[in-house]
């Protein structure tokens, strides 16, 4: 199979170049931001009309809350505009295009598990920006999959720390942290997205998909004192009581909104028979292990 990648270089992404990279089955090219810049959409339909692929994989993203606050028309461009055309080019092409989106599709308002039936309602920037990608994609071409993730950890460059690891990283060194109690998600394993990325072909499934792992909804001070008392089992010397929690309306950094219960269930590929997705404390365990 001839993939192409974009956003090698981001965290799922690059679980996607590490897996599939050495995978014989698979021919991966993952051309990056110079070759492939998603911030022009019409040198994006040039670029794949010319390509050659059976896969088109899409995790490339603006993905900062706040970037997209300061800088929505580039947010339209690659989170919506870029997309649309990708599923453009796959119709023609006769190629699947397996496209990521976002928790944060959701307003977050009500508390519980939001499945793939569950109404949407960003209320940032990014959320309302990812939302219409979702749309703009299916519209296009309905054959195309949307997985929408959550909270990824996973191996990946230092200048992309996930929460586990930057969490992690402070607690080794003695800092106190701050963490926010109150705003709820699911952490996923990145090279489990994948596997079940591989699952999904194989089932020739399409439309929107929740890729996480599973367990209770987590808040980022619960998933650090989780992923802090785990490591200690590795022999990470961590003090739990460096971890301090903290309400979501004290965190005076954040310029943009945060949705506050958006954990979701990977329901329609339990109900599908596809993937039953670990716990995500099975999945941490794991990662901690590849180390
Ligand atoms: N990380 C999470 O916890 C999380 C949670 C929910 C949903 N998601 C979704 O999952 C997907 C993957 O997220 P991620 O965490 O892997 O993202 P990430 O680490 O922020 O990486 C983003 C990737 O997009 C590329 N990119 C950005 N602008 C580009 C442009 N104009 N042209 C070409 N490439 C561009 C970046 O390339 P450069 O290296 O050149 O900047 C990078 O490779 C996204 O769709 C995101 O919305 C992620």
């Amino acid at each position: 199979m001839r993939v192409l990648l974009t956003g090698s270089t981001g965290r799922l992404g690059g679980a996607f170049l590490s897996l599939w990279g050495k995978d014989p089955e698979i021919s991966l090219v993952s051309p990056g931001r110079q070759e492939l810049d998603l911030s022009e959409p019409e040198h994006v339909r040039s670029f794949l009309r010319e390509a050659e692929f059976d896969l088109l994989v899409n995790p490339a993203a603006i993905t900062g809350l706040e970037e997209c606050l300061d800088h929505p028309e580039l947010a339209q461009r690659v989170n919506v505009d870029a997309p649309r055309v990708m599923a453009e080019v796959c119709l023609e092409k006769s190629a699947k295009l397996v496209h990521f989106s976002t928790d944060y599709v959701f307003s977050g308002e009500q508390p519980g598990m939001k499945t793939e039936e569950d109404a949407t309602g960003a209320v940032n920037v990014y959320g309302v920006s990812k939302c219409a990608g979702e749309s703009a994609v299916l519209a296009a071409n309905e054959d195309a999959l949307v997985a929408r993730v959550s909270w990824l950890f996973g191996p990946s460059s230092e200048q992309r720390p996930s929460h586990f690891d930057h969490v992690l990283q402070r607690a080794v060194l003695g800092e106190k942290q701050h963490l926010i109690s109150d705003k709820f998600s699911m952490p996923t394993l990145t090279h489990d997205v994948v596997q079940w990325v591989g699952l999904l072909l194989e089932a020739n499934a399409s439309g929107i998909y929740h890729l996480c792992n599973r367990g209770e909804p987590e808040s980022w001070y619960s998933y650090a004192v989780e992923v802090c008392r785990l490591a200690g089992g590795f022999g990470d010397d961590v003090d739990l009581d460096d971890l301090v929690a903290t309400a979501l309306a004290d965190a005076g950094f954040f310029r943009e909104r945060r949705p506050v219960h958006t954990t979701m269930l990977p329901a329609r590929m339990m109900a599908e028979g596809i993937a039953t997705p670990r716990h995500w404390l099975d999945a941490a365990e794991a990662y901690l292990k590849m180390r």
